[in-house]
């Protein structure tokens, strides 16, 4: 008996993003709104971090609400419904539930089914992650669109008195749609863990605390300012430096820099370490957005092409790294 050569989908040679978009949290809370419980300043907070401002949704605004809202403006921007999108792949730290996953239920809500939907705990490199994916899944012509989008409403999981990270959250969800391209849109992602330093930005503690505890308390996040600080400052720009070899690219080629925003200074140092000549565009939403997670990238992309500093067209290196710790970088074709 002559058993059959199985048919693998037929690949397509490049991908490309088609489209991003964002929606940001409609409350700017200041600096000043939240210093009290921790002992700081608008002085303080703006020096080291570089934050002005921070954008949070309202009580009644869930982080599906904030992804549904990005997604639909990027579908209208690329011109497709829901019915044309393969894969909805949602990166969130935040959504409520362990199952089913917020992806199954945005791309409901979207009219995107029988979409695949999945979503992907990678945190700030989550978007990045997201678009590697992408990428690879329409080369591979696994799928034709599809959506990606980092959505976070991190103020559910801030401690108004804890120093270390909850006076830098932010809410927002940025969304991309990717699709095939008759040019090459997408570098290879260079990616990678380390989970020596899982407790570098953690949780306090497990949900399961509140079956031994119900006083346990709703957990909210916590991190080693300084151990990722240096990290993501030294260790991230030689991440960022193999993507753009493996695009075939140098400093001088790229137009855009888009870095997870984090923190300024830690913009700075990448910025310094990888050379990048005073003509490229550094995003700096941080300083209004404050740091969205996995929202943070295509937030900051949006923004400087809807502020003309931006231009379809422009290479752009983008960077994601966080809790984890995780990363994931690459150049792209910006839309
Ligand atoms: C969190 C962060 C802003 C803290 O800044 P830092 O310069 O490292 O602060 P340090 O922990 O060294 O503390 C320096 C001083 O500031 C004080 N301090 C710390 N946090 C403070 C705060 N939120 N407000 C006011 N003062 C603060 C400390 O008590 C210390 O005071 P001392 O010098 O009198 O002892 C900084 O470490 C950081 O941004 N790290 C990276 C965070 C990040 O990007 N996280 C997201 C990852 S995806």
């Amino acid at each position: 008996m002559t058993r059959p050569v199985l048919r693998q989908a037929e690949p397509v040679r490049c991908s490309r993003i088609l489209a991003i978009a964002g929606e940001r949290g409609d409350q700017v809370v200041t600096n000043d709104d939240v210093a009290g419980p921790i002992d700081s300043s608008d002085a303080w907070i703006r020096q080291r971090t570089g934050i002005v401002t921070r954008r949070r949704a309202a009580a009644d605004v869930d982080v599906l609400d904030l992804a549904e809202a990005a997604a639909r403006k990027a579908m209208a921007a690329a011109g497709l419904d829901g019915p044309d999108l393969d894969a909805v792949v949602l990166s969130t730290i935040t959504y409520f539930h362990q199952t089913p996953s917020a992806a199954a239920v945005l791309a409901e809500r979207l009219g995107a089914t029988p979409a695949a939907a999945y979503d992907v705990s990678a945190a700030c490199a989550g978007y990045a992650y997201g678009i590697g994916q992408a990428d690879a899944l329409v080369r591979s012509g696994a799928a034709r669109h599809v959506l990606v989008i980092g959505a976070e409403k991190l103020s559910d999981f801030i401690d108004p008195t804890d120093r270390s990270i909850s006076f830098l959250l932010g809410d927002g969800a940025g969304a991309a749609i990717v699709g095939p391209s008759d040019t090459p849109g997408i570098g290879p992602t260079v990616w990678g863990s380390d989970g020596s330093k899982a407790q570098a930005i953690r949780q306090t503690h497990p949900w399961s605390a509140l079956q031994e505890d119900a006083d346990a308390g709703w957990p909210t996040l916590r991190q080693d300012g300084q151990t990722v600080f240096k990290w993501a400052s030294f260790q991230m720009a030689p991440v960022a430096a193999e993507a753009m070899e493996r695009a075939g690219v140098r400093a001088e080629d790229i137009q855009v820099f888009v870095p997870h925003q984090a923190n300024m200074r830690i913009i700075d140092q990448m910025v310094k370490q990888l050379g990048l000549p005073g003509s490229v565009v550094v995003a700096r939403d941080i300083a209004e957005t404050g740091n969205t997670s996995a929202a943070s990238i295509p937030l900051a992309t949006e923004r400087l092409l809807a502020e003309g500093a931006a231009s379809s067209g422009d290479l752009a290196l983008q960077i994601g790294f966080g809790a984890g710790l995780v990363y994931a970088a690459q150049v792209v074709v910006l839309p």
